[in-house]
């Protein structure tokens, strides 16, 4: 929620005033929406050469923007929709010293919706591939949300290339909201997290704490953590992921999916396992039943099997596997930035799949008719790398079986019930 300055500064955080020698256009560019913890709020953040004050003007209503600058010649404007109703389409532009955006539109998430589909990538930048990932993700009209598990512009302190970043994919963002969690790459040379703060959530009034939050989408409980700030038992992220994965209410969302930046499980040969996160992390991730972890950092995809201490705990049904029995690691960092190729052998036991040398996303689809995650990773070439299931209900027990040897019968409540129907007609 945006709150206001005054409370800002009480954090201790200080929002810059931008300078006088901004003096450029101030029509709006790099126009991003910005999701909150309350459905009904959506921010949208965008940036101008020269400094002026801006406002956002949707259904009939304005509202002013905070606007503020960091180390970087261009002003930055953050301002709330309120009062929405999930579900329900929003028409919005935003203005800055007179000059107006093109309208855009987007449609708040109902989270007890039964339906969902997002995207998501990892160790993105501004390659040509990495832009046909964007291509990809722009082009997806049902898409309703894109992660990114870090390493996401690759500015590495040269501050220009963000702008470029967010005006590649303001098409996308000003429509679905792009939720981040921060790489090494956002710490940038000369700047830290600053360019991140001020770019996603200007000096943390969507989040007192941006480095780590949880949003509720249907059918999922989503966490945001940072591989990139102390992490160990006895910190303030750890403390919080506790509290966090404690409060989950599996009736509402049945899976927990956790996005961080370094994988506790990878066999490529560049990094490879973040050792220290798994042994910070790992039992507690296991204890509270997190179902997938989506990392990057190494730049290629890998999945592993359900996994606790390198151990695998499952290996599932063909491509299906239940929930509850240990974390999925996915690693995705192929998003464009570079491959790397080099892969550990032989294969650890518990890499159930992994691909070397493709660039491209992950789709999710949540379908609360039967409460499971179809997951697809997409290679940009259009070819499918990888496929698998995750699902609420234990294997054996459910639409994993089938029903009459018809994959997905069973699950198929409706027409279980009219042949139910039909059975008792012919009694
Ligand atoms: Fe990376
Ligand atoms: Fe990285």
């Amino acid at each position: 929620m945006l709150v206001p300055l005054a409370h800002a500064q009480n954090l201790g955080e200080t929002i810059q005033e931008c300078p006088g020698t901004l003096t450029g256009s101030t029509q709006p560019q790099q126009i991003h929406l910005q999701m909150t913890d309350d459905a009904s709020v959506m921010n949208v953040i965008w940036a101008t050469e020269g400094r002026s004050t801006g406002e956002v003007e949707w259904n009939g209503q304005t509202s002013p923007s905070t606007d503020y600058c960091y180390n970087h010649d261009m002003a930055f404007h953050m301002a709330s929709m309120t009062g929405l109703t999930p579900g329900e389409e929003v028409t919005y532009r935003v203005g800055s010293g007179g000059d107006w955006s093109e309208e855009f539109s987007f449609t708040p998430i109902d989270s007890s919706a039964e339906h969902f589909e997002w995207i998501s990538i990892g160790d993105h930048g501004d390659s040509s591939e990495a832009m046909d990932v964007s291509d990809g993700i722009i082009s997806d009209s049902a898409a309703q949300m894109v992660t990114i598990s870090g390493d996401i512009s690759y500015a590495d302190g040269e501050q220009s290339a963000w702008d470029d970043w967010f005006n590649y994919q303001q098409d996308s963002m000003t429509s679905i909201p792009w939720v981040t969690a921060v790489g090494n790459h956002e710490n940038e040379p000369g700047y830290g997290f600053v360019p991140y703060e001020h770019r996603f959530d200007s000096d943390g009034q969507i989040e007192s704490e941006i480095f780590w939050y949880s949003r509720d989408v249907p059918g999922v409980h989503m966490v945001f953590m940072s591989t990139e700030h102390d992490y160990e038992p006895g910190s303030t992220q750890y403390a919080w992921l506790e509290q966090d994965l404690s409060s989950v209410n599996r009736d509402v969302t049945p899976f927990v999916i956790v996005y961080g930046h370094k994988p506790m499980y990878s066999s490529n040969s560049y990094h490879g396992s973040e050792v220290e996160l798994r042994d910070a992390l790992e039992e507690l991730y296991v204890a509270k039943g997190v179902d997938l972890v989506i990392a990057g950092h190494d730049h290629f995809y890998e999945r592993t099997w359900p996994v606790s201490a390198e151990t695998v705990q499952d290996e599932g049904k063909g491509e299906r596997f239940a929930r509850g029995i240990a974390p999925i690691h996915l690693v995705i960092g192929m998003a464009g930035r570079s491959a790397y190729e080099e892969l550990d052998e032989p294969q650890p036991e518990w890499s159930a799949y992994r691909e070397n040398s493709t660039y491209g996303w992950t789709r999710m689809v949540y379908d609360g008719d039967v409460r499971e995650i179809s997951f697809t990773h997409y290679r940009i070439d259009g070819t499918i790398g990888d496929e698998f299931i995750l699902q609420e209900a234990p294997l054996g027990s459910g639409s994993d079986d089938g029903f009459l040897g018809v994959p997905g019968f069973g699950a198929s409540l409706p027409i279980l019930a009219m042949f139910g129907a039909a059975i008792r007609r012919l009694r």
